[in-house]
């Protein structure tokens, strides 16, 4: 058992939960992670309408009785989804922790706040975080330069951003990005954080509501296998390398507009690859955990080996060196 101010203050059994994930963020996921002792996340925009996101949480609830978040992105859009009414469904389905992502989430905090949602907010820079920690979120999640999606345009790695966050942030953090294992998970914590957050590593589930090609392809691909594309848009992601991220890539190094890629990268066709199985589709988030991603488990065994492996490193490995272990056998 570890237990943090992560698990306590979100009334789950472990420290390790599942962030909003486009596409793949939906009920069976998320319940298979709050059922296996995890803070799992429904991502709203996934749901076309609010009502579809209110019959999602509807369906969790009938999935699991433990506690569950939704997700709310807020990213830059020619055409902005009503996201007033997205959080107004999230209040009137009574749910009670909600990640928020992206940019100035300050009306949604405090319209959340009120109704009595604990609100994690989700950044990539210590002054994000900070800026948050004033508009009165609960907790933060940081999210290294190693993360899938949007890593925000510093590129500083989890291993300065987490603790650089932990000396400033007095509120419970999550350190997020490259996390896949036990291993993974007593270095966060030794950074000060208060537990993880994982993307990629739970796509490679069976529960991920996603084709098996893109699973497989996760278990194949080495650490080497992502793209960082529209950086030269200032709006980075990072994605599975595959045909259309490197043309995405190739039209970026020409200097071509957006305009010019919109085509290529439309959340459509992310969709459809997902169903379809066709790994060359669309763009979709994987970040370079890909290299520590082996196996295909069920949610409840990863949670299980990583919560297994933590135990093992902190109370032998670690207590070993320190000369503990021994005196205590
Ligand atoms: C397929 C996929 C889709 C994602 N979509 C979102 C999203 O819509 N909103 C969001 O806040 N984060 C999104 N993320 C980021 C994750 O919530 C998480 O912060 C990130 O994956 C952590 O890095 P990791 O993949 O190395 O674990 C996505 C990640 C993946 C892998």
């Amino acid at each position: 058992m570890l237990h943090t101010r992560f698990t306590e203050l979100f009334g789950v059994e472990r420290p390790i939960a599942q962030g909003g994930m486009m596409w793949v963020g939906r009920a069976e996921l998320v319940s298979a992670v709050a059922n296996a002792g995890g803070l799992g996340f429904i991502t709203a925009l996934t749901q076309p309408t609010p009502e579809a996101l209110a019959r999602e949480i509807a369906r969790t609830r009938e999935m699991t009785d433990k506690p569950f978040g939704v997700n709310l992105t807020i990213l830059p859009s020619i055409t902005p989804p009503p996201y007033a009414e997205y959080r107004r469904a999230i209040i009137e389905s009574k749910v009670t922790i909600v990640e928020t992502a992206g940019f100035k989430p300050q009306e949604h905090v405090d319209d959340l706040k009120r109704h009595g949602v604990k609100v994690i907010h989700k950044c990539t820079a210590v002054r994000h975080a900070l800026s948050a920690e004033r508009m009165g979120v609960d907790a933060v999640s940081i999210d290294g330069f190693e993360c899938a999606g949007h890593p925000g345009e510093d590129d500083i790695p989890g291993l300065i951003l987490i603790p650089a966050a932990a000396d400033k942030i007095k509120i419970p953090m999550l350190a997020s990005g490259g996390f896949a294992d036990g291993r993974g998970l007593v270095a966060a914590l030794a950074l000060g954080a208060d537990g993880i957050n994982m993307g990629t590593r739970f796509c490679a589930t069976k529960e991920a509501p996603i084709h098996d090609n893109f699973k497989n392809s996760l278990v194949e691909a080495s650490e080497l296998q992502t793209d960082l594309i529209f950086r030269s848009y200032r709006n980075s992601a990072r994605v599975a390398r595959n045909a259309i991220s490197q043309e995405v890539l190739r039209l970026e190094g020409e200097g071509r507009p957006f305009s010019d890629v919109a085509h290529l990268v439309k959340g459509a066709r992310g969709r459809e690859g997902y169903l379809s199985g066709d790994t060359d589709h669309g763009i979709w988030s994987a970040g370079p955990v890909t290299g520590l991603i082996r196996d295909i488990p069920s949610v409840a065994e990863l949670m299980d080996r990583i919560m297994r492996e933590a135990e093992e490193i902190i109370g032998r490995r670690l207590a070993r060196l320190t000369g503990q272990y021994a005196s205590a056998a």
